[in-house]
């Protein structure tokens, strides 16, 4: 885990392995840019000319040898043209420093922001650095790779030129300890990482951070009635787990958030098998509940003054002679009937158990996460997750906060007329509808499970993992925007 800190010394007199500031386009110089370039003489700006550094986001120059400079190696990083780097710009300047510093094999690296004050732009550069620093090796074998050199990230802001900087330096430093752990999670393969692994990884999160957690079994969920849920583990050996996380920051009494998490540990779709063809991604279909663990760590770092839940629904979806068909009927915990017409609409059908299972917190909201519809990534690719909410605050205030952590959500129509095609002749709702509008239809599915609060639902299908190439593996998302969104409630 990187060490991330504020210093207030000039750029030029830092005492550290790698010192960043910021060029402009068109070889401006930033206000760190021109401490160092007058304590070297000239010598960075003729560098980044010699070099025709142009400027551009995301791409940075290293230069050594800066006579008059404290730190040995300085490393130009460019600013584009405006005064402030945009949230994405800043990520990828983050990210684009950590690996130079890796490169360079270096400990340490102070940055210098592009504009003092500029908190939002840190906030991103600490996304970015464990971005470009997060390894995950658990299963590597014999081919496990050294350990980046880089420890520490320091931002200076000199003579604390912003107040806000250590508040918004803890919440980016949270968010990347939780990102990392939904990561970690969520590239765990299916066989290790099954929804018993879920409920000790939860024992072990709630005891490391004070947290308090109930992991039931599936005598406990039986017991609660949640016959949709159990349905989806009729085919699978390996154990059903519900948990309960509960921080408790605010007064006793104070309503609290609710989040629930999709946990399929695997989804084969069950007797309504999923073709081959990538098929392995389905290890992160507990990605929803990945967030969970990744807010909730965040969460119990930054101590906010509000009540908090999280709940996980974890189970595996697998054909078996004894796994649900087709045409299967379940009662819900609601009293609700559910005709499953495929047993790859599976995740709707733990999901519902576990938000009436939300109302008895009595919450102020219930955001629930879930790597719902192959739909949802026809519609939106893997920029914006779907986002369906049945109150309009809640929605505006989730949009904001992805929009400001770059995490974004693209809101999704929730509408009565969308809800006759989940009519049944046999139970009071089917759990699929046709082809079209397939994530709305799943909202729809879900919404008649939340009528007692305010609730939002995030289809993450399309955001939570890249499925191919190089960087191949979970994102975290959107753990940074649902801990903004908390962070944002302190206020
Ligand atoms: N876990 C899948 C959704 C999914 C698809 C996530 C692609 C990530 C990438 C979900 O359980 C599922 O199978 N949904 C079906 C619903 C359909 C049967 C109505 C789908 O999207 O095809
Ligand atoms: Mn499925
Ligand atoms: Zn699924």
């Amino acid at each position: 885990m990187i060490d991330f800190s504020l210093r207030a010394d000039h750029p030029s007199n830092t005492k550290t392995d790698v010192v960043a500031v910021a060029v402009h386009e068109g070889q401006k110089l930033s206000w760190a840019a021109q401490d160092i370039d007058k304590a070297s003489k000239g010598a960075l700006a003729a560098a980044v000319k010699a070099a025709s550094f142009a400027g551009r986001a995301g791409a940075v120059l290293p230069l050594f040898n800066l006579t008059g400079v404290s730190a040995a190696r300085v490393v130009v990083y460019g600013a584009g043209s405006g005064n402030a780097l945009s949230a994405k710009d800043a990520r990828a300047t983050g990210r684009a420093l950590a690996a130079c510093a890796v490169e360079l094999e270096q400990a340490e690296l102070t940055v210098f922001p592009l504009a003092e004050g500029a908190v939002d732009a840190m906030q991103q550069m600490v996304l970015g650095v464990s971005d470009a620093t997060y390894r995950f090796d658990e299963t590597k074998g014999t081919s496990t790779k050294p350990k980046p050199a880089l420890k520490r990230v320091r931002f200076g802001m000199p003579e604390a030129a912003a107040k806000a900087a250590p508040a918004a330096l803890k919440n980016a430093v949270a968010m990347t300890h939780g990102i990392e752990f939904t990561k970690y999670l969520g590239n765990l393969p299916a066989n290790h990482c099954t929804p018993t692994r879920l409920g000790d990884e939860a024992k072990k999160l709630a005891k490391s951070h004070g947290l308090k957690v109930t992991v039931m079994d599936r005598k406990a969920i039986e017991k609660l009635g949640m016959g949709s849920f159990l349905s989806v583990t009729n085919g699978s050996e390996e154990p059903p787990r519900f948990i309960v996380f509960e921080y408790s920051g605010g007064k006793k009494g104070d309503a609290p958030t609710v989040f629930v998490g999709k946990g399929v540990t695997f989804d084969t779709g069950g007797i309504s098998l999923k073709p081959a063809g990538d098929m392995d991604h389905m290890k992160w279909d507990m990605s929803g509940a990945g967030t969970v663990f990744g807010v909730m760590k965040a969460v119990a770092e930054l101590k906010p003054k509000q009540n908090i839940v999280g709940l996980v629904v974890a189970c595996e979806n697998m054909p078996s002679g004894k796994a649900t068909k087709p045409g299967d009927v379940f009662k819900s915990m609601s009293g609700q009937t559910i005709e499953v017409l495929n047993t790859d609409a599976e995740g709707r059908l733990i999901l519902c158990d576990a938000l009436t299972y939300a109302e008895r917190f009595k919450p102020k909201a219930v955001i629930d996460i879930a790597t719902l519809t192959g739909a949802c990534v026809v519609a939106l690719g893997s920029h914006n997750a779907g986002l369906f909410a049945s109150n309009d605050k809640l929605a505006d205030d989730i949009l904001a906060a992805g929009k400001k952590m770059n995490d974004r959500f693209w809101r999704m129509p929730l509408e009565e007329d969308y809800q006759e095609a989940l009519n049944s002749n046999f139970a009071d709702m089917a759990n699929v509808a046709g082809r079209e509008g397939g994530a709305i239809t799943a909202a729809c599915f879900l919404w008649r499970f939340t009528k007692k609060y305010d609730w939002a639902h995030l289809d993450i299908a399309g955001v939570a993992y890249k499925g191919s190439g190089k960087e191949k593996g979970a994102t975290g998302r959107p753990v940074a925007a649902l801990v903004d969104y908390v962070m944002a409630n302190e206020k």
